[in-house]
């Protein structure tokens, strides 16, 4: 290469022409520029096909393994089991996973369930309320009334949990909700433990039961200081 030539000369006619130079004999055993300019063109062309082939070999040995191993797709039939099925039953007892809970009960209608399943202590009642406070408040308000901060903002009011329908719903029903959500109200599973979903509902019928309490729901010790109380008012 001419020094006129430079590093910034170096355009593609120049470096065809270098390598015409260096592969011309080679491949035609003359000289003849004509004859080189082929014989590299051709190289070229060979080049650009050997790496298409590298690639296309490369995708398909990608699609080999998962694509074409033998399963089944989900509800498939199948031959080899004597009920036609290709999916298994459950074995009896399974039970959801959920990292949270600690005991999660199978997955069986509970919204019907006449008490909780444990004993009701006051640190049920001290936990279901925190919960409560926490998970349910901001929508139901405090006091359950159903006009917490979130429904002040705008979001569908829930109804009271002092109208005589929930009053007299059992106790599996507010578990359940909670589990299952209801209507416009999601699901809290992914964030109430189901035994909280129970100190919850504990909470819930104190409430609902404070709402409505007459003197003689409160314990006696409490009662004549409420009565004095009633007097001077
Ligand atoms: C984001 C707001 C929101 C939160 C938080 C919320 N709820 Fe609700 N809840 C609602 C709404 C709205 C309804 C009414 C849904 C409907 O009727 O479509 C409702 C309905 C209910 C009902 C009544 C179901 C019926 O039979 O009418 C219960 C019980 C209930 N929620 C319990 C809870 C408990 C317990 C929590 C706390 C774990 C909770 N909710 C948290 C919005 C909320």
């Amino acid at each position: 290469m001419s020094r006129l030539e430079g590093a910034a000369g170096r355009t593609r006619n120049t470096r065809n022409k270098r390598n015409a130079r260096k592969f011309g004999g080679y491949w035609e055993g003359s000289g003849d520029i004509s004859g080189s300019f082929r014989a590299f063109r051709l190289f070229r062309v060979f080049r650009v096909l050997s790496c298409l082939g590298l690639f296309a070999l490369l995708c398909a040995s990608c699609r080999q393994d998962m694509q074409d191993q033998p399963k089944y797709k989900p509800l498939a039939p199948s031959d080899f089991f004597s009920d036609g099925r290709s999916a298994r039953q459950l074995v009896k007892g399974t039970m959801p996973y959920s990292p949270e809970a600690k005991a999660t009960p199978p997955i069986t209608d509970l919204s019907k369930a006449p008490t909780l399943p444990f004993a009701l202590t006051p640190q049920v009642m001290d936990r279901g309320q925190e919960r409560f406070n926490i998970y349910c408040a901001p929508c139901h308000g405090r006091l359950g009334y159903g006009n917490g901060m979130v429904v002040q903002r705008g979001f569908r009011a829930p109804p009271s949990y002092h109208i005589d329908r929930l009053r007299q719903a059992p106790v599996g029903h507010f578990y359940d909700v909670m589990t299952n959500g209801f209507g416009a109200m999601p699901s809290y599973a992914d964030k109430v433990a189901p035994d909280d979903r129970w100190s919850i509902t504990a909470y819930i019928r104190a409430l609902q039961l404070s709402q409505r309490a007459t003197l003689n729901d409160a314990p006696p010790a409490v009662r004549s200081q409420l009565e004095q109380e009633g007097q001077t008012r």
